[in-house]
């Protein structure tokens, strides 16, 4: 029996590769903005409270969390506005296997929101009590503990939506949405992916701040070396998750990624990034390097990582869907040029003016930033 619901009557008023375009895109930049925030909110914590402890140096350290948590709340406001894109452009390509999965833990779904603006609240709370001076480890714990649950309730979701043989039970089960579905051995590696990757992400975000004039020198020096490390350390535990990530795919899916030209060359160009973020890791956590080049190439490298994880991760799903019957690709459309290239103008112009949103920020005049 297909547990898939009935299609929708109305056809996709644009192509499906546009629609999987926009969809990767935005994705890969929802990835990005999500593991700074997981990633730099763990290091910031972990900064204050060893800060709190008796000896090293403190103030270095508080200092350094400062870097992070103040910019953390802007992080957030990316992550929530790069997330809506792709679940919009999802709800379009897999709205049948997805609203089914949202649904059927609905209550865990919807809590995403409540989560969400507690977590946001917490953040405020946690950077103002740096400011001054205070360690507050507990607050920058709880918020991200609360960002982890976040992801973890869209892991679940994401990975019900490509397992329709467990809708039917679940329903039966129960229809109002409290039950979880059950053990998934995908779940679990596909999270600590992420996790890692936010620490991947943050050592790669601390050799960026580095290289910003407005923080203090031994600050700076000190976020190059530990960012260089934390980068180094998490890429090889991330390197390790992804072997899990992928063997823990039925057969039939990974012999399919594997024959696929897309989602081979996406995976190695993410090892690719993987291997170079080794390096750079390597020679910054050594070196020290306080200059802004150096910290470009840490983003560029962040941003082709994010891309390839996103193309491969969308092949695990598109082909596991298609091992179930369900064929992304497989939809009656009915293009309405005019509509999409309004579309594609006004996408241009917003990504346009938050890339000069973003070059502001870069370039406003530096304050100097320490803790009173
Ligand atoms: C603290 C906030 C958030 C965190 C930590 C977070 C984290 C994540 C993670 C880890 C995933 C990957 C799940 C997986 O496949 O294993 C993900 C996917 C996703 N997130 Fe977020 N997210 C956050 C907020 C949001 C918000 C506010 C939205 C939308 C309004 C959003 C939309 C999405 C969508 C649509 C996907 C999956 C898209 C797809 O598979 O096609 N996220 N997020």
């Amino acid at each position: 029996m297909n547990a898939f619901p009935a299609v929708d009557p109305i056809p996709l008023p644009a192509p499906v590769w546009l629609f999987k375009l926009l969809h990767i895109v935005t994705l890969a930049l929802h990835f990005c903005a999500v593991e700074l925030l997981l990633g730099g909110l763990l290091v910031a914590t972990c900064l204050c409270f060893f800060g709190a402890l008796r000896g090293g140096a403190p103030l270095l350290r508080l200092n350094t969390a400062l870097s992070l948590s103040r910019r953390l709340p802007i992080v957030m406001t990316y992550v929530i506005n790069l997330g809506v894109p792709p679940l919009l452009f999802a709800q379009v390509l897999y709205g049948r296997a997805l609203y089914t999965s949202s649904v059927l833990i609905g209550v865990y779904w919807i809590s995403v929101i409540f989560l969400l603006m507690a977590c946001y609240w917490l953040l405020y709370r946690f950077n103002a009590a740096i400011e001054r001076g205070l360690s507050a480890w507990w607050l920058g714990l709880s918020a991200w503990l609360l960002a982890g649950g976040i992801a973890m309730i869209l892991s679940t979701t994401m990975t019900l939506m490509i397992r329709p043989e467990v809708w039917q039970a679940m329903y039966s089960a129960s229809a109002m949405g409290n039950h979880l579905p059950p053990h998934d051995p995908t779940l679990m590696p596909r999270w600590l992916f992420m996790l890692t990757g936010g620490l991947v992400f943050a050592g790669l975000w601390m050799v960026w701040l580095a290289g910003r004039k407005q923080i203090e020198m031994p600050v700076r020096s000190y976020l190059a070396g530990l960012g260089g490390k934390l980068a180094l350390v998490a890429m090889v535990a991330q390197v390790l998750v992804a072997h899990f990530v992928f063997h823990n795919q039925p057969d039939k899916v990974r012999e399919s990624l594997v024959a696929s030209p897309l989602y081979l060359g996406a995976g190695f160009a993410w090892f690719g990034a993987a291997g170079l973020i080794l390096l750079a890791g390597a020679w910054a956590g050594f070196k020290k390097p306080t200059t802004a080049a150096v910290g470009w190439l840490c983003v560029l490298l962040g941003v082709l990582a994010a891309f390839g994880l996103t193309v491969f991760r969308d092949g695990i799903r598109d082909l596991t869907l298609l091992s179930n019957g369900y064929d992304v690709w497989h939809r009656a459309v009915v293009t309405n040029w005019p509509v999409v290239g309004l579309f594609l103008v006004l996408f241009v112009i917003g990504l346009a003016t938050v890339g000069w949103l973003v070059s502001v920020m870069v370039r406003a005049k530096p304050v100097s930033e320490k803790v009173i």
